[in-house]
């Protein structure tokens, strides 16, 4: 049976490093606030890369990695809801940047879901034959649409991108997944929005108080662990297996505390559930591949583990991946 393996992993971070101190210079806050309810210590925040620069960065290190050549890449997905452009795609940008000449590029928008959602995309045209290989990426620069001067979100968010290199493969890969969505939540968690001005009217863009990222935190924080905890479970259930088969839970890095409340919730291991929030914030679509490339940097992963990949977000959606490494 033919599945998607994950073949190599890479991460792109802006260098520069916020620091909580360094927020609470700007804004009404402190280290401790934000550590205890987040566990969020640093960010990486643009100095004016934009989320291009990471996301080539990123393309190209899983392709060294795999070591394939840019004219046997079949397939570019990014998922990303702080592209540079409406259009292109980011995955256009990174296309000409690789010379990427036999490849189909494109984008997918389902928030911090994003990586999950692009590599069930490409799953699809891998299992049927379409395409043999595919470069995944989550990529964003948050910073860009964030209201620097709201407490309740700056200190949430960072810049960064993650991926991976997929291909065909008879052992190991994708085992199952479960994508997810509920509409009638969106207005708990919206960021760019792009209203109606034109010539005709007196509506300006840039008055637009809705661009930045707005958040009920509380309702998106009991979405998030009601959701995930159900996730995992179904997905467990659709390849009947059980917690204790799982090596690793990769979860979408927002917050330490609802990472604690779906171990719980589950009755897993919390040491099974990896975290790097502390030095990169939530960073959306990335989070969940730039944790899982540095858990492969490690060499913390080895071949026949089952890790969980799951995430949440924006829409509002979901996302839950086992991978058979
Ligand atoms: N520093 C200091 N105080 C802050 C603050 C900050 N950065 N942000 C908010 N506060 C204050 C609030 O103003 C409020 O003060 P008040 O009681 O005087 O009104 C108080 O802290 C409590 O605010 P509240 O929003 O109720 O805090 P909380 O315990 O719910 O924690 C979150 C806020 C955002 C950390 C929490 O709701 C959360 O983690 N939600 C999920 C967010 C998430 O995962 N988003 C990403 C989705 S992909």
């Amino acid at each position: 049976m033919i599945r998607t393996k994950i073949i190599a992993t890479g991460a792109c971070v802006p260098e520069q490093v916020i620091t909580n101190e360094d927020l609470s210079k700007i804004v009404d806050t402190s280290d401790e606030w934000i550590t205890t309810r987040t566990g969020i210590k640093e960010r990486h925040i643009s100095k004016g890369e934009n989320t291009s620069v990471l996301a080539i960065g990123t393309a190209k290190m899983v392709m060294e990695r795999a070591k394939v050549a840019p004219e046997d890449v079949d397939l570019v997905i990014v998922a990303s809801v702080t592209p540079d452009y409406g259009t292109p795609t980011l995955g256009c940008m990174i296309q000409k940047e690789l010379g990427l000449v036999n490849a189909v590029a494109f984008d997918v928008v389902a928030a911090c879901s994003g990586f999950m959602f692009a590599m069930s995309v490409a799953d699809k045209y891998i299992k049927t034959g379409v395409y043999r290989n595919a470069i995944i990426i989550g990529a964003e620069t948050l910073s860009k649409i964030i209201n620097w001067e709201d407490r309740a979100t700056c200190v949430l968010f960072g810049d960064g991108s993650g991926g991976a290199f997929v291909e065909a493969s008879e052992e190991g890969g994708i085992l199952a997944e479960e994508l997810g969505s509920k509409g009638e939540l969106w207005e708990i968690l919206t960021e760019g929005h792009i209203n109606c001005a034109n010539a005709f009217n007196d509506l300006k863009i840039e008055d637009d108080p809705e661009y930045f990222v707005h958040m009920d935190g509380r309702s998106v924080f009991k979405f998030a662990t009601k959701t995930v905890v159900k996730s995992v479970a179904n997905v467990l259930e659709k390849v009947g297996l059980t917690k204790e088969d799982i090596n690793y839970v990769v979860p979408h890095q927002a917050n330490s505390r609802i990472i604690d409340v779906v171990a719980d919730k589950l009755d897993m291991d919390r040491d099974k559930f990896y975290m790097n929030m502390d030095r990169y914030g939530n960073t959306s679509s990335a989070s969940v591949p730039m944790a899982l490339n540095e858990m492969n940097e490690k060499g913390m992963i080895k071949r026949g583990d089952k890790i969980l990949l799951t995430g949440f977000g924006g829409g509002m959606t979901w996302g839950t991946m086992l991978i058979e490494w």
